[in-house]
């Protein structure tokens, strides 16, 4: 798979050499660019924004860097574009659409900032190439930049080869196989500062003990997301 950002802020994707994700750079499982959006600007100031027709607070993206930085990306690789915009008006991220994005060829992820990017840009997309808004949740951030950080991990981490043992894909929280909230975990000692280890993960009956993990998980998820088992 082959990731592109663009955003004003190449900075912040620095985090992406580390962990998980950057081992699967390493491993060639992924490749990322990330491009300066002001590269594509050809004034004196490098300006992206300017103030939004019909008035009101903010600026707005401009849409002519947008449309050069889409260009150059298509040119640049064969693989058909997935455009991503993070945005507090998009579809809200979920495992599922972890899942979709994943098995994707290429994600191209267009970063905005201030008010957002000019419309007919986002209408540009869905009409060339496939376009997905996606909203982290009912928060607004100062840009794409951390969503599309996030929506990276989520995505890359269920790549062939990255986690290491595929099983923990399989149990942890909003898998498909398994729309619980993950049941508590523990490890030695057995006794930290007065609270035990409940009795039953040392009994060695691992029928009993998935037992217990199912009842804590549902419970878990009764009390905190109940929605999530009206879904299941
Ligand atoms: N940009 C600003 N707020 C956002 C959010 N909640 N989700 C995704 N992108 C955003």
């Amino acid at each position: 798979m082959r990731l592109d950002v663009v955003t004003i802020f190449p900075d912040y994707f620095a985090p992406l050499q580390l962990s998980l994700v950057g081992k699967a750079i390493d491993k060639g499982i992924i490749e990322v660019a990330v491009h300066d959006l002001r590269d594509w600007t050809h004034d004196r100031h490098n300006t992206v924004d300017d103030t939004p027709y019909g008035g009101g607070a903010g600026m707005v993206m401009k849409p002519e860097p947008w449309g050069e930085a889409l260009d150059a990306l298509e040119a640049a690789d064969d693989r058909p574009m997935t455009i991503v915009v993070p945005t507090p008006a998009g579809r809200p991220f979920t495992q599922a659409l972890a899942y979709e994005l994943a098995a994707r060829q290429r994600l191209v992820f267009a970063c905005g900032r201030y008010e957002g990017i000019d419309q007919r840009v986002i209408d540009h997309c869905a009409e060339r190439y496939e376009l997905v808004e996606v909203s982290l949740g009912d928060y607004v951030l100062n840009g794409g930049e951390v969503a599309a950080l996030a929506v990276t991990e989520a995505v890359v981490r269920l790549l062939p080869g990255v986690v290491g043992n595929p099983e923990s894909l399989v149990e942890e929280s909003h898998s498909p196989e398994h729309p619980l909230l993950e049941y508590p975990n523990y490890t030695k000692p057995p006794v930290w500062r007065g609270r035990e280890v409940p009795e039953i993960l040392f009994s060695g009956h691992h029928a009993n003990v998935a037992k217990w993990r199912l009842e804590q998980a549902t419970e878990r998820t009764r009390a905190r997301r109940p929605d999530l088992l009206d879904e299941a």
